[in-house]
């Protein structure tokens, strides 16, 4: 694809496909021979898992989208008029960047020049999604990076005359369990400037049928996506999953608060995974535990903040209170 008028306005790095690829090995064999098998869920989003993604974001079940969406529009121009210098907006899992465009936009219309880093680990859904970016906003500059969120920050050029907006939306952050999520918080804590903000997505606590209806759509596009993952191990690693013999569930555990997403297998089956050279058993009913999506209270978020070296700044949700926005900033030493 080329489109004139955006030389100088567009790089992309990707960071190390190859360790990319050796730690889907690894992860996918210490997985599938634990006595409880798991996959982890980065690797949903291949291309094809990233625009199934898109799809269930547009799915009326998942109200989390919609409601995120909803804040941003009526909150975008005072989050904007938080950063008077020059700048960066960063964004974690940035996928079609749909809902980033009310942020760009906002930007604009305050600064001549808007600058985006997005972070993804699709580089296709990068280019794709920087491409029409691009075209829209003549006064936009990308910087992408496809890497995983802990390689892609590490990459970041943090420049004291500059401030960095953080963002990280659709509630990515509930697929992470509590330590990986403080670890991670951390981590970008200490990369933080006392000027720069986090911005943050966080789906809360409700009802278990309004959540476990938003992850068992009627149409199955959240099935399709689920399924996804076989596929791609398939083709990454010579698999021969036939995605026709395991289905879709999620259910809400409320005692956790966290809905666990299963793929199950309908029959006695073995699986063999030629790069791996690992054949897998599995038994009718038996499950692989592919992803969580954890809930929170606004005292959970607080307690999440606090513990990383943070504070909540400003908070938002949607009129029927589903979800939240979350401005986060450094507590101060
Ligand atoms: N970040 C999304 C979420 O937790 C991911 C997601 C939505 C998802 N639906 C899914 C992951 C279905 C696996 C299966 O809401």
């Amino acid at each position: 694809m080329t489109i004139s008028g955006i030389e100088g306005r567009f790089s992309l790095v990707t960071i190390d496909r190859k360790n990319f690829i050796n730690n889907f090995s690894r992860d996918v064999k210490s997985g599938l021979t634990s006595e409880s098998k798991h996959l982890p869920f980065v690797y949903f989003y291949d291309h094809a898992g990233s625009q199934l993604f898109e799809k269930i974001c547009g799915l009326p079940e998942y109200y989390l989208t919609r409601t995120e969406t909803d804040i941003l529009e009526a909150n975008a121009d005072d989050i904007v008029s938080l950063f008077t210098g020059e700048t960066v907006l960063v964004e974690l899992g940035s996928g079609s960047s749909t809902k980033t465009r009310i942020l760009i936009e906002a930007f604009l219309e305050r600064q001549r020049l808007a600058h985006y880093t997005p972070i993804d680990v699709s580089h296709k859904i990068l280019e794709e999604s920087a491409y029409s970016l691009l075209e829209a906003y003549p006064d936009l500059v990308i910087n992408a990076i496809a890497a995983r969120y802990n390689e892609g920050i590490d990459h970041l050029n943090i420049l004291k005359e500059q401030q960095n907006l953080i963002t990280w939306l659709g509630s990515s952050i509930g697929n992470f369990n509590r330590s990986e999520v403080t670890d991670f918080l951390r981590h970008l804590q200490k990369i933080m400037l006392p000027n720069d903000r986090f911005l943050v997505g966080i789906d809360l606590k409700k009802e278990k049928t309004i959540l476990e209806n938003a992850y068992n759509d009627t149409q199955g596009v959240t099935a399709e996506f689920n399924l996804n993952l076989l596929t791609h191990v398939n083709r990454e690693l010579g698999g021969n999953f036939d995605v026709d013999k395991f289905f879709h569930k999620a259910i809400y555990n409320e005692e956790i608060g966290r809905i666990e997403m299963y793929l199950i297998s309908h029959i006695d089956q073995k699986v063999f995974i030629s790069e791996l050279d690992l054949e897998v058993s599995f038994m009718a009913d038996e499950t692989i535990h592919t992803e969580h999506s954890f809930k929170y209270s606004p005292d959970d978020i607080n307690a999440l903040a606090e513990e990383t070296g943070l504070y909540v700044e400003q908070q938002w949700f949607d009129t029927e209170q589903l979800f939240s926005l979350n401005l986060f900033a450094p507590a101060a030493d």
